[in-house]
Order: structure tokens, then sequence, then C-alpha cells
């Protein structure tokens, strides 16, 4: 077992063990007074392993409810979180019950925002089953929805009261999102750690590797969020390779590439773009291809770089006249270099 515990006033502990599923109801009965659950999980997820964690639950003396919504990113709206807040409220939930959020990112941002209003707030734990949501969305406590007019538009800060995370569940994860969370794997290694750009360049086989993986990368994202949590300054690397990254998928009406393989592209481009204009250590770029090629995802676009730029504009992180591009200076050092908008078209340009 592996424990990594966030500090601050509402720290709270990551538990990483194969088959901790199985188990999380001792885990959970430690980290709460609570006597009723209301397990959230989608139509995917819960066939797989809802039973399995309402067992260990109510082994441990709790009242489980479930609630089950339609998988997918389509469903991550203000409707969905509503039908879990009714939820919350027929299972007759407390100021001092808890919500599970069993499932992916979806499942978890959602779950957490519910948490974070019914009766202005009660206690969630993460039980994270996607790589992308146990390496990246599962800690940090920021929740909420979509609105049609944009991803993420809504939500709140509430961490989680525990995150329990089984590498187990990823052997019937789809190859496409386990792809989506190597993407942001790879993206740790750039930003904060030459270990995690080692133990992945050398490994024969993801699975050997996948528990360390995930805990290097939490560990990460624990420092990360430690030192900034409401994405002030350090918690802005955490978007490297996501500016160009939004702008394709949303060109491609996310319907084209996954999330994680659009972050890998979008490091890429814009590595290759930061070495040319001396931001960069030569040779970084290649590294990011290497290990893109390593572990399959696509290291090409076929797109409009101009059209790209224009969208990049209208990115929520602009700031007046400028963008912050968050670029890397060498495998595990990455800093937030303030770039005028004006220059931005020529600036990815050198990125082809
Ligand atoms: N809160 C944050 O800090 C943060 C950070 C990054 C991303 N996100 C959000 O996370 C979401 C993406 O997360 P995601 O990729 O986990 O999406 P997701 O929750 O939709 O899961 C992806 C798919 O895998 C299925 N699935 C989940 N676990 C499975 C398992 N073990 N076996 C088989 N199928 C399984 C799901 O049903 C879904 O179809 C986005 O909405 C994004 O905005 C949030
Ligand atoms: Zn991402």
């Amino acid at each position: 077992m592996r424990k990594i515990t966030v500090s601050g006033n509402d720290g709270y502990e990551i538990l990483i063990d194969k088959g901790i599923l199985g188990h999380c109801g001792e885990y959970i009965r430690k980290a709460t007074s609570a006597s009723r659950v209301l397990i959230i999980s989608d139509t995917n997820v819960a066939p797989l392993y809802l039973d399995k964690v309402k067992t260990s639950l109510e082994e441990n003396g709790f009242k489980v409810f479930s609630h089950i919504f339609p998988a997918g990113e389509t469903s991550k709206t203000m409707d969905t979180v509503s039908g879990m807040i009714e939820a919350l409220a027929k299972s007759e939930l407390s100021r001092n019950d808890l919500v599970v959020a069993l499932g992916g990112g979806v499942t978890g941002d959602m779950a957490g925002f519910a948490s974070a209003i019914y009766l202005r707030g009660i206690n969630f734990v993460q039980i994270p089953t996607t790589l992308l949501s146990q390496v990246d969305s599962s800690v940090g406590g920021k929740t909420g929805c979509d609105l049609s007019f944009g991803k993420n538009l809504v939500g709140a800060f509430h961490n989680p009261k525990l995150v329990l995370i089984d590498p187990d569940t990823i052997e019937t994860l789809p190859e496409r999102y386990k792809k989506d969370g190597i993407g942001e794997v790879i993206k740790y290694a750039f930003i904060k750690s030459e270990k995690l750009f080692d133990l992945l360049s050398l490994a024969d086989n993801f699975d050997d590797i996948l528990e360390e993986v995930i805990y290097l990368c939490v560990d990460i994202k624990r420092e990360v969020v430690e030192n900034d949590f409401t994405e002030k300054g350090e918690r802005m690397l955490l978007n490297f390779g996501h500016t160009l990254a939004h702008a394709i998928e949303k060109a491609q009406n996310y319907e084209g590439l996954a999330h994680g393989e659009a972050v890998g592209v979008g490091m890429l481009f814009i590595t290759r773009a930061s070495e040319k204009f001396g931001y960069t250590d030569k040779g970084t770029a290649d590294k990011i291809e290497m290990l893109l090629k390593k572990y399959q995802l696509p290291t090409s676009l076929e797109a409009d770089i101009n059209a790209l730029t224009d969208i990049m504009f209208y990115d929520k992180k602009r700031r007046g006249d400028g963008i912050n591009l968050v670029l890397a200076k060498n495998v595990g050092n990455s800093f937030v270099q303030p770039f005028p908008t004006a220059g931005l078209k020529g600036f990815f340009a050198e990125g082809r």
C-alpha cells in the first residue's frame, strides 16, 4: 500500500493499492462518522464495480444507496448534477453523511460538485477508476460540470475526505481511455519529474510500472495543489500542452483525438516551437516524441495552425492582450511564460 497525504486545513489521504476496492469500507469507516452513503457511478462502471464497493461498505456498517447516470462527457451537465442532488435528498443523507464517487473524471467531478452544494457541502470520497482520474482529476478538489457554452464552466473547490486508488480497475478500461491517461502521465514527467521520465523510457511494459506511475503522478499533483490550490501560479503548470490541446479538441468538435492524445500533440508542438525560440533545451521535443511513439500516441496532426491559434485567442486562460504559455525548459522542469497574443501565430507556426 502506498500512501500520500495532502496537507492543509481540510487535508486528506490518498491510498494506492491493488485490490483496495474490495476493502474500501474499512478505510472509509476510519475516515468518517457517516451512517448513510450514496454511491454515485455511471452505466459502464456500476456493472463492473458497484457490488464490490457496496458490499464492503455494508460490511463496515454503512447504510448504502446508489445512483447511476448515463456514462460519458455528454452527461456532464447541470441536469445530471440535479439528479444526483435529488438522489441525495431521497436517500435522506444528512450533513454528516457521505458520497462515494465511483468512476472516472466525469463521475468524480459531478459527484464532488453535488457534494459541495447539497446541504451547503457534505463529505465525499473519490474512488477513481480511469487512469486519468487516478493521476489527475481525483486529487486537487476541483469539481463541477459543463455548460452548453463550454466545458467545466461551473463548479466549486471541494476537497475529498479520502481518495482510494485501485490500479486493478485499469484492466477493464478501454484502450482509448488508457491512452488518455498516458498523455497526462507523460505531461507530469516533463513538467516535474525526471524520475518519471526515466521510468517511462526504460519500462518494457506500461502495466509493470502502473502502480509506481500512479504514485509518482499523484505525488506531483499533491505538491502542485498544496502550493497553489486555486490556480494562481504553479497549478498552471498542469496545463502544459493543454492550450493547444483544447483548441484541437474544439476544432475537431470533440470527436477527433482523445483529450490525452491532444495533450501529447500539444506538448510536442509547443516544445518544438519553444526550442526554436530558445526557451527550451535542444533535444527536449525529441524526447517527448520518443515517449509518445513508445506509448502509441499520435505525434502529428492534419490541422490549420492558424485556425487553431484563433481558437486559442478565446481560451479562458488568456490574460489581457497576452497569453500564459506553459513551457518545458527540459525534462522535469517547466515554467509559465507570458506571451503577446500578436506573436502567437508566428510562435506556433514554428512548432509544425
Ligand atoms: N477535476 C479535475 O481536476 C480534472 C482534471 C482533469 C480532467 N477532469 C475531467 O475529467 C473528465 C475526464 O475523465 P475520464 O477520462 O476519467 O472520463 P470518464 O469518467 O467519462 O471515463 C471515461 C470512460 O471510461 C469508462 N470507465 C471508467 N472507468 C472504467 C473502468 N475501470 N473500466 C471500464 N470502463 C471504465 C467510463 O464509463 C467512460 O465511458 C473530463 O470531464 C474532465 O473535464 C477533471
Ligand atoms: Zn488534461
